[in-house]
């Protein structure tokens, strides 16, 4: 008998989630197989929102941004009432099993549902942000990286001109994967991470010695969730309290940018590319990743190895069990910090 699998996209949204869809739909269809889609997250289970996706809907929607599915930052297991109401959905469409493309909440969820509940449940990991566990790369990131080096390209002219810092704060959560990478790759002079925490007196000594040395601008690119040494702190507490909230980070850029000009008495400008870094269309790499994910879940659903998540390591795609993948983050990888290094100054 063939199987009616449900599909959800929940958290923040990423490039790439509709070519997950796309490839879990196609392949389900070559086994006969039955995708219905959930609207908005872990939402949509409890309020019932299902419908049946076929290869028509699925039409057009690879180079697309976004996630037809809609998503949303939704807790199934905040309460008893929310579970109950789930689980007779569930019960009401006949579902097989569930794939969960998420990041580190929905994939918690998932982990949390699949074992405890005993819900048939598989996940893909997706996140501009490169912190999920278990997989050398989530789709989403290639495509941040590559706005946030196009942007640190075009200020790169402009810093010049003016002989300006240019300081540039990115997303990545707790984690410094899109810093490093887009900075790397944009030719950062200064890269800012969570995993690090900065000395403002560090920061100053590289651009004024890169101004001694005739080099009367610089990039520094600042993650958002990049933290002062505890031993040279220039932040305020109240200043703390705004951007380091723990749903709403954001503003480290600003207050950088106040006091390396304070410091050095170089001109310095901010800029913020937020939710930018999230939209538009997928790199060829995160489509292909993401096709290659939605392929590898759908199977994994259909041949019942309930609990895992599809993931790269190397070039292969392969499985990890869910609770491999969530509870801790993947921090960025000292290797790549210090090739960032090198180009400090
Ligand atoms: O996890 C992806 C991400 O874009 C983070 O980089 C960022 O901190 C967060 O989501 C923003 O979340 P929200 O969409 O809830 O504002």
């Amino acid at each position: 008998m063939n199987k009616r699998i449900g599909l959800l996209t929940g958290g923040g949204d990423c490039p790439g989630l509709n070519a997950a869809i796309r490839a879990i739909v196609r392949r389900a269809s070559l086994d006969g197989d039955e995708i219905l889609g959930i609207k908005n997250g872990w939402e949509g289970l409890v309020e019932d929102e299902l419908f049946e996706l076929n290869r028509e809907s699925v039409t057009g929607i690879l180079p697309r941004g976004g996630t037809i599915l809609g998503t949303s930052r939704f807790n199934p297991l905040k309460d008893e009432q929310t579970l109950k109401r789930l689980k007779e959905n569930w019960l009401k469409h006949g579902l097989a099993g569930l794939i969960v493309v998420g990041g580190e909440g929905s994939l918690s969820a998932a982990r949390d549902l699949w074992r405890d509940r005993q819900l048939e449940i598989v996940g893909i990991p997706k996140t501009i942000d490169n912190d999920i566990c278990g997989t050398d790369f989530t789709f989403g990131f290639d495509t941040a990286v590559s706005i946030v080096t196009d942007a640190i390209d075009r200020l790169h002219s402009t810093a010049e001109s003016h002989h300006r810092v240019m300081v540039v704060e990115v997303m990545g959560r707790h984690t410094g994967w899109i810093a490093a990478y887009g900075g790397i790759a944009g030719g950062a002079d200064v890269i800012l991470v969570p995993e690090k925490p900065f000395r403002m007196s560090r920061v100053c000594d590289l651009l004024e010695a890169r101004k001694a040395e005739g080099r009367a601008f610089s990039i520094v690119v600042v993650a958002e969730d990049a933290h002062q040494h505890p031993e040279e702190p220039f932040l305020t507490e109240d200043e703390c309290g705004v951007i380091y909230r723990h749903d709403r980070l954001g503003g480290i850029g600003e207050a950088l940018a106040r006091e390396i000009e304070r410091c050095t008495s170089i001109q310095t400008r901010v800029t913020k590319l937020g939710y930018v870094q999230r939209g538009g269309s997928p790199t060829a790499f995160d489509r292909i990743l993401a096709t290659r994910f939605g392929i590898k879940a759908y199977e994994l659903a259909r041949d019942e190895q309930w609990g895992e998540m599809a993931a790269v390591r190397g070039n292969k795609i392969v499985s990890v069990p869910l609770t491999d993948a969530v509870g801790d983050l993947k921090r960025l990888d000292e290797e790549i910090y210090r090739v960032a290094e090198v180009f400090f100054g």
